[in-house]
């Protein structure tokens, strides 16, 4: 078992370890994968970089200690709640990722709803932190199946709802396959049930409104449409800040007091939080604020300009590959598979991958799972090669077959 040295060690052995460490890993920064990261260019890195190391150690706990943080963290949520129409009198909390907004999203919805048995009703194309978030708060999760189009089935989701149902669910867009669900209907649905309807625009917050702008036909799926309670949306996604980075907003800002816990139970006196973290990196809301600021929204209007570009050359790539077809979709997530017997897709994966790029397996269907950032248009006929390449070798049958649906 390694313990740590007796002695310490000076900083540039210790740096030189760190990046031999990191020197096998599947390049990011060459665009070899498509999850995980996000990247624009060099200036935002400094600026993601410069800003973190700003409030590197301050602790977003203390607020009255670092009113700089109170400060910086309201202006995130300010601008998150603008970019999602939300009305006045909305609010926010900034987290540590979409799971934990999610989280306290579940958990709000429970303790607003305060019944016994609680339940929440979700596409089963949602994202399975909703499964962690009941497993955690003691909520049963409806999973149900989506319609032939793989949005979310209203009729059906109504069909699932009972009185102890304290959550609908729809994401913007969901991560299987890049859709958005019938958000507007599942807001008359749950207002007319007195129900907390979630939108969990985790990979879309940041990104539908500028395709919207871009002119692709995106549903309406934020505060504009009414029965929307809350958002959750990833600033270290598409927002593009560094990780640790989310946003739960809610339309009513007096809703957050169901996801606060307080208590004077112990001898050190009153404990308050809104998040499930306790010490909060201060350098995480610095981050954002100042990616959020230097971008602008023409810095985001930019990245889902170079997303749309990768997403056109790489499908219409794609489809010109006999045997392979992409499947109908407008966000950043590309889904293709094989439609040929003689071409098994994770022959193609396996190959692929063998050649640096670190391949996504969809389960449903048998296929493989992009999701696309701003860096991948510059690598996009790259990555176009080395799949030819692969389809001609597996159908030669050179290569063993990647599972699907492999663990990330
Ligand atoms: C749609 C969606 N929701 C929630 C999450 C969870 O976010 P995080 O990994 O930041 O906790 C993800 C992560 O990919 C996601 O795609």
């Amino acid at each position: 078992m390694i313990a740590i040295p007796e002695e310490g060690q000076e900083w540039p052995a210790l740096k030189q370890a760190l990046l031999e460490a990191k020197a096998r890993d599947y390049s990011w920064k060459r665009g070899r994968m498509a999850v995980f990261f996000y990247y624009l260019d060099e200036a935002l890195e400094r600026v993601q970089q410069e800003a973190y190391l700003t409030f590197w150690t301050e602790n977003n706990l203390g607020q009255r200690a670092f009113p700089s943080l109170a400060r910086l963290e309201g202006e995130v949520v300010e601008m998150g709640l603008s970019l999602m129409r939300a009305p006045e009198g909305a609010g926010g909390t900034f987290t540590s990722g979409g799971s934990e907004s999610i989280f306290l999203a579940m958990l709000a919805a429970r303790e607003k709803a305060g019944v016994a048995r609680p339940n929440i009703v979700i596409p089963d194309t949602a994202h399975l932190t909703f499964d962690r978030a009941g497993w955690y708060l003691g909520l049963e999760v409806r999973r149900i199946p989506t319609a032939a189009d793989r949005r979310s089935d209203i009729v059906a989701m109504m069909a699932a709802m009972d009185a102890n149902t304290v959550a609908l669910v729809g994401s913007a867009p969901n991560y299987p396959f890049g859709g958005i669900d019938r958000i507007a209907e599942l807001g008359a649905l749950a207002a007319a049930r007195g129900v907390w309807l979630h939108v969990d625009a985790c990979v879309g917050g940041f990104l539908s409104p500028f395709l919207s702008r871009l002119g692709v036909a995106l549903p309406d799926w934020d505060f504009a449409v009414p029965g929307v309670t809350s958002i959750s949306a990833d600033i270290h996604k598409h927002g593009m800040a560094p990780k640790g980075a989310s946003l739960l907003l809610l339309r009513d800002a007096g809703l957050k007091q169901h996801h606060r816990f307080e208590s004077k139970a112990w001898a050190r006196g009153l404990y308050a939080a809104h998040t499930a973290q306790g010490t909060r990196p201060g350098g995480a809301v610095a981050a954002a604020w100042a990616v959020m600021r230097h971008l602008g929204q023409a810095g985001y209007l930019d990245c889902a300009r170079r997303i749309r570009e990768a997403r056109s050359v790489i499908a219409a790539g794609i489809q010109t590959i006999p045997g392979l077809e992409v499947l109908p979709g407008e966000h950043a997530i590309l889904v293709y598979r094989s439609h040929d017997p003689g071409l098994p897709i994770g022959r193609v994966a396996t190959i692929l991958d063998g050649r640096g790029w670190l391949v996504s397996r969809q389960q449903e269907p048998d296929g493989i799972h992009l999701h696309l950032n701003p860096l991948h248009a510059e690598v996009a006929e790259e990555y176009l090669a080395d799949l030819r390449l692969a389809v001609a070798e597996a159908r030669a049958g050179a290569a063993p077959e990647m599972a699907a649906g492999r663990a990330y």
